[in-house]
């Protein structure tokens, strides 16, 4: 089974982009055309398109339309770039796109196009390795527990670390995975589980509280989650919830992974504590099954993000190969961000 494209250019230096709508999906699947980098803007921030590296090459694509309707490259990338503040994939690819726009010469949108163009195709590329680096992990009638989505729908290729479950399962191996929903706004019910049951992986939905005893009962081998920034000493930020589930894993002696590009890496952040974590609407906890499920005016904190320290990640898997904790601390030389 083909899962529909997450983000494509449709057309040529007058084109527009085309995003599955994420916030339509299990029940239905829905394009969003996109003709101006507002509507981009709009799409990244109600989360339509979500995921580290498909919101990089989203804005990317959202810069070229900025440009071309006449808008100041700087500003245009400013704009932009304060859709969402915790994915450094957004900083990272809208930078790209603003060296490029300003060296060089010939048509400055086609310049840009190309560029975007560029990082979408190195993301689909990195997948594929992330994923040939991570089916290795997997041992055959595994269990493996993932938070969040970090598939096709997050990234312009096969995903970060689903991509090494897809690949594993094209190995022929055979393993379970156990999906955390992912409160608040469910991506892992949502987007993680359509994914992996379209591709006919065998995977169980649980409530994120589950966890702890999913795993006391030796049903995990292995956790693989995504990232949104990994700061120099190893220190990762992903979706909320991401640290509970690092903790449970070395209360229970299960090997933690995470599985991100080059240009999910943050060197000039010495640790997590400089990762800015962005804070949703409250509605998306008191109304987040579509109806109230809280008291009326009741305080909420909802931190799209948390920090997963160092100390619990066994490993990094990257475009590169898998980097051992000990080798964290030189993330930022080996992986060197371009620009
Ligand atoms: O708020 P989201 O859905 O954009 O959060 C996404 C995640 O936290 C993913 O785990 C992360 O971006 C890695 S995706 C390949």
């Amino acid at each position: 089974m083909t899962l529909p494209r997450t983000i494509e250019w449709v057309g040529d230096h007058g084109g527009h982009l085309r995003l599955l709508d994420q916030t339509r999906l299990p029940t239905e699947v829905v394009f969003l055309d996109c003709h101006t980098s507002e509507d981009v803007r709009a799409a990244i921030c109600r989360l339509s398109v979500r995921g580290a590296p498909a919101i990089g090459v989203a804005a990317a694509y959202g810069l070229v339309l900025a440009v071309r309707a006449g808008a100041e490259l700087d500003a245009a990338v400013a704009r932009l770039h304060g859709s969402r503040p915790t994915a450094v994939n957004l900083g990272w690819a809208l930078e790209r796109l603003r060296i490029c726009g300003r060296h060089g010469s010939g048509d400055p949108v086609q310049k840009l196009l190309d560029e975007a163009h560029a990082i979408a195709a190195e993301d689909e590329a990195m997948c594929a390795a992330m994923g040939r680096h991570g089916a290795g992990l997997i041992g055959e009638g595994d269990g493996v527990l993932t938070h969040c989505n970090t598939g096709a729908l997050a990234t312009a290729g096969l995903g970060t670390a689903l991509a090494a479950l897809f690949t594993a399962a094209r190995q022929g191996k055979k393993f379970r995975v156990f999906a955390d929903e992912t409160r608040p706004l469910l991506q892992g019910a949502r987007l993680t589980a359509w994914e992996l049951h379209q591709a006919g992986i065998d995977v169980t939905l649980i409530c994120d509280s589950m966890a702890a005893q999913v795993m006391k009962e030796g049903r995990v081998q292995l956790v693989l989650v995504g990232a949104d920034r990994i700061a120099a000493n190893g220190d990762t930020a992903n979706k909320i919830g991401t640290y509970s589930v690092a903790v449970l894993a070395k209360a229970h002696g299960i090997p933690f992974y995470v599985a991100a590009p080059s240009s999910t890496f943050d060197p000039s952040l010495a640790s997590g504590d400089g990762i800015p974590i962005e804070q949703r609407d409250p509605r998306e906890v008191t109304h987040g099954m579509g109806r109230q499920t809280a008291p009326e005016g009741v305080e909420v904190y909802n931190p799209a993000f948390d920090v997963t320290p160092a100390s619990l990640i066994a490993g990094i898997i990257t475009e590169k190969g898998i980097l051992r904790p000990g080798e964290v601390p030189t993330t930022g030389e080996r992986l060197e961000r371009r620009g």
